[in-house]
């Protein structure tokens, strides 16, 4: 007898996702997912939404009280933060270096922003002086930048972005969806206005959660546009004296009211969502943030060694290379979609090609978050190695796992430990 396909338990075949993200979720991430469930007001769950907001402040390294989590994906978190500033009729400023700068000034023009677009070539990044001339320039009310744009792989330096825009009036936000966890990111050091973050890259989780910071000074500005839905109108309320927000779902000033102690009704917290993005933070301030960012650092040396004796040439600007995805040219003599399709089908193991102007030119090759780990690396290599030669490429002899395994052993008397904030400083 056939049993119908739809009646089938769900049983996905084993995978290593070594591409730019979504990765493998740290077990101990699916396992938070299927605790139990709680009423969204059980002084459980309310503890675990307090527990998410301190977690997250040590992430994005920030004091910033306004810390907590956006219901979506990572598009959600920005499109929260751009609907939540944006009034008609706004300048934002957008530096372009790939294809989620792109998305910003896409979601910025919806919000009915005028938006100007600064470009550099993919694979380059801005420096601080062409961003301030741009400032100077245009006087926008928003600057919107990513920090790991994963489709060129480079990571935006953004240490004096904030202040050069605090110096001017000038919002600062930053998309560090692909990066946080795995490039270093000083919220409060640099004074960045708004940054979100998704889980599916670096932070060892699935997407589906966006965590979102806010300075003061943005959540005040935000919370003069506050106008709460009709029926659950606080005692006393007062509505915010500037333009109601586009967005109910996306509205940052009811979603700050609901994550106060005031509790104010808006959605329904995804509890499994929060359980998950809970965990995804308490794995890294456990491991030790400074560590998490060694260890991407260091699979990083290791997958550019290996592509490297490969023969391989790398994408881009390496000395701005984001630390957990890496480009690499496909080389002219193979077709780069039938390796790709080999390394899934005979070695389990994913890898990336990448959008635009790069489509079929890169493969994006990531080691983040739980997958940044030697094994995984190093399988990698081999299931590419093995792939290449089946398609005629001629590799050198070198071999690439061995040239990883290299890096890999030099640093074993211990990688460097870079010094952050402990859980206690920031609270
Ligand atoms: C830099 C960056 N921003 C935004 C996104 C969009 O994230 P999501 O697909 O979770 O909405 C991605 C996804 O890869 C990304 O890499």
């Amino acid at each position: 007898m056939k049993i119908d396909p739809l009646l089938k338990q769900i049983n996905p075949p084993p995978r290593l996702i070594m591409g730019p993200g979504p990765v493998n979720a740290d077990p101990r991430v699916q396992r938070a997912m299927s605790a139990d469930l709680l009423g969204q007001y059980d002084p459980a769950m309310t503890e675990y939404m307090n527990e998410v907001m301190t977690l997250y402040r040590i992430v994005f390294q920030t004091e910033n009280h306004w810390t907590f989590l956006i219901d979506g994906t990572s598009r959600a978190a920005i499109e929260s933060s751009l609907v939540s500033l944006i009034e008609k009729g706004d300048k934002v400023l957008v530096p372009v270096f790939g294809r989620f700068g792109h998305l910003l000034t896409e979601i910025a023009s919806r919000c009915g922003a005028e938006v100007i677009a600064i470009s550099k070539e993919w694979g380059q990044i801005f420096t601080p002086e062409e961003i301030e001339a741009a400032l100077d320039e245009h006087h926008p009310k928003v600057l919107a930048i990513c920090q790991g744009d994963t489709s060129t792989t480079m990571n935006q330096p953004l240490d004096t972005i904030g202040k050069l825009c605090a110096e001017r009036g000038v919002l600062s936000y930053v998309d560090a969806t692909a990066s946080i966890g795995g490039n270093e990111l000083l919220i409060g050091d640099w004074g960045i206005d708004i940054c979100t973050a998704g889980l599916q890259k670096c932070l060892g989780g699935p997407s589906g959660s966006g965590p979102i910071t806010i300075s003061e000074t943005a959540a005040a500005l935000i919370q003069e546009r506050w106008h709460v839905e009709k029926g659950i109108e606080p005692a006393g309320f007062i509505p915010g004296k500037q333009s109601r927000i586009q967005s109910n779902y996306f509205d940052l000033a009811m979603l700050m009211a609901y994550w106060s102690p005031q509790r104010l009704n808006h959605h329904t917290e995804a509890t499994s969502m929060l359980y998950c993005a809970r965990e995804c933070a308490r794995c890294i301030v456990e491991e030790g943030l400074g560590k998490v960012l060694a260890r991407h650092e260091l699979g990083s040396a290791a997958m550019v060694r290996g592509l490297q004796a490969l023969g391989l040439q790398l994408f881009g600007d390496l000395s701005h290379k984001m630390t957990n995805v890496t480009g690499v040219y496909i080389p002219d003599t193979v077709d780069g979609e039938a390796v790709r399709r080999d390394m899934l089908h005979y070695f389990g193991v994913e890898i990336g090609t990448s959008f635009g102007p790069l489509h079929g030119k890169i493969w994006r090759i990531g080691a983040m978050g739980y997958n940044a780990r030697r094994d995984a690396i190093l399988r990698t290599l081999n299931a590419l190695s093995s792939c290449l030669r089946l398609h005629g490429y001629k590799a050198p002899e070198h071999d690439a796992a061995l040239a990883a395994l290299e890096v890999f052993k030099s640093e074993e008397l211990g990688p460097a430990d870079i010094e952050i904030s402990p859980v206690s400083k920031i609270r």
